[in-house]
Formats: structure tokens, sequence, C-alpha cells
């Protein structure tokens, strides 16, 4: 079948991102159903040739205005579809959107019509957002973490940086490598302009937020590394509970410890 990606090896690197990314999703048990979405800002790799190609769907409304999107290209998780199908065959379970420059609507360009993400208003705000600051980030993560969602099930876990600092404590590498921390934001309707507002909102302060009693919104560079950093906050969940389960509370490093952390690798917090 006739591909975007055929020849166009940067472009299916990226989508061979996505792809692996959504299979570790699926393995690790946070992608239950269609549940978690991905886009990708693919602009970059836009060519004449796709700048030329048609709309194969109808003109879409977005739900909110984006001046930062006019002309820009997002490769998006379909509605509905699966991480497990998508780590196989990411162009029938995702598509390709043009951005139109009403800034307010898209098209579906290719491989084929599916419909992207119902989370799209929250991750295209996002982008925006991203592109406004002028921030290198490319990619947008949502998946639902077993153990950091359960945690969002406890209102002192929701308290500003709470959660942060205990699973920061519990192994070195999750300040590092999560450097700004877990933001909270309260319950909101999943798919709602509202949650996308709060979302972007939070992503001032953190590249990874806790949607309460659902999962977690991450931005980074591209999808492996905003994979990565929600892998070592819910790494450092499993410690806490390991050690919950061991029938104690556990230690955690020191503020001084951390401090000194943030001090030698030179971190923002
Ligand atoms: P989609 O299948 O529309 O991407 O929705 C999954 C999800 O996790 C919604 O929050
Ligand atoms: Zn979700």
């Amino acid at each position: 079948m006739e591909s975007i990606l055929n020849n166009r090896p940067a472009l299916a690197a990226e989508v061979e991102k996505v792809a692996e990314v959504a299979g570790y999703l699926w393995q690790k048990g946070w992608a239950e159903r269609n549940g978690g979405n991905i886009t990708v800002n693919v602009t970059e790799y836009v060519d004449d040739a796709i700048k030329a190609m048609p709309a194969i769907s109808e003109v879409k409304p977005i739900g909110a205005v984006l001046p930062h999107l006019k002309g820009c290209y997002f490769y998006c998780k379909g509605t509905q579809k699966r991480m497990r199908d998508l780590a196989r065959r990411p162009m029938e379970n995702g598509s390709i959107i043009r951005i139109l420059d009403d800034c307010a609507s898209y098209v579906i360009i290719a491989d084929s019509p599916v419909m992207p993400t119902s989370e799209l208003p929250s991750h295209l705000s996002v982008h925006n957002y991203l592109i406004s600051k002028g921030l290198p980030y490319k990619a947008s993560v949502h998946t639902h973490p077993i153990e950091l969602v359960a945690m969002s099930h406890n209102k002192k876990f929701l308290e500003k940086d709470v959660a942060s600092n205990l699973l920061w404590s519990m192994i070195p590498e999750t300040k590092a490598f999560c450097p700004r921390g877990l933001g909270i934001i309260p319950y909101k309707l999943p798919s709602s302009v509202e949650l996308a507002e709060a979302t972007i909102r939070e992503l001032d302060d953190y590249d990874v937020v806790m949607w309460e009693k659902h999962g977690v919104f991450a931005v980074d560079v591209d999808v492996m590394a905003a994979f990565d950093q929600i892998d070592v906050l819910n790494k450092s969940a499993l410690i806490y509970i390991a050690a919950k389960n061991m029938g104690f509370e556990p230690d955690g490093m020191s503020q001084e410890q951390m401090k000194e952390m943030s001090v030698a690798f030179n971190l923002p917090k």
C-alpha cells in the first residue's frame, strides 16, 4: 500500500518510535483497550509533496483556536484504537493531520481517514503552548500508569509537590530524569477543553502532569523521552508500594541528599 512514510526515512523513524512506545505501554499494563494517546509534531519532516496532498477527510473543528499551529502537521493515535495494535500497524491505528489556516480546524491527509484521539484538544493545545514558548518539545503522551493513578486516589498526594517529593526520594534517577517533577490537575472530564486548559497551565512548571483518577500526560523532545519520564516516576511509585507491602513506610532519600543531587546534576528544582 502507498504510505506517506515510503521514501521518507526521517518521518518513518518518528512513527516507528511511536509504535515502539505503544508496545511498551501495552506491555506495562498502562493501555487497556483504547487507553492512552500519543501525538507528535512532524512538521519538520513535511516536504512539498506532503503539503500538496489532498485532504482525505472533511474539515473538522479542533474545539479551540491555536494560533501557533497554522500549517503544522501531527501524527495522532486514532480514537478508539488500541496501543497494542498501533505497535504493529501505526498507520492503520493513527493518521497524519494538517492544521488549517484558521488555526481552529484540521483535515486528515494520510494514510487512511482514522479519526484522531478524543484527547486532541489537550494534545494540540499543548503543542500550541510548546511552540509559543519556543520549546524543542515535539511529542506528547497520555497513558494510564497503574500505580501513579492509584496514588491520585489519595488526597494527600494531590497537594502541590507532595507526590513529586515522595517519588523523587525513592531512587536518585527519578529526580535526575524527571527533574521538574509531577504536576497535579484535579479531576476533569476526559477530552474536555477545561482539561486541556488546566494541562497547559501546569506545563509551565512540569513536564509530566497527573490527571486525577485518570492518567498522566507528558511532553518531551520525542515520544521515547516523554515515555521515559513517566516510566521513572512509575518506577518510584512501585518502589514505594513494594516497601509498604513489606510492612513499612520507606524512609526516602533525605532533603539534603536530594539537594545534593540537584546541585551535582544542575537540575532546575
Ligand atoms: P482515545 O481512544 O480517543 O485516544 O481515548 C483514550 C483515552 O485514554 C482518553 O483519555
Ligand atoms: Zn485516558
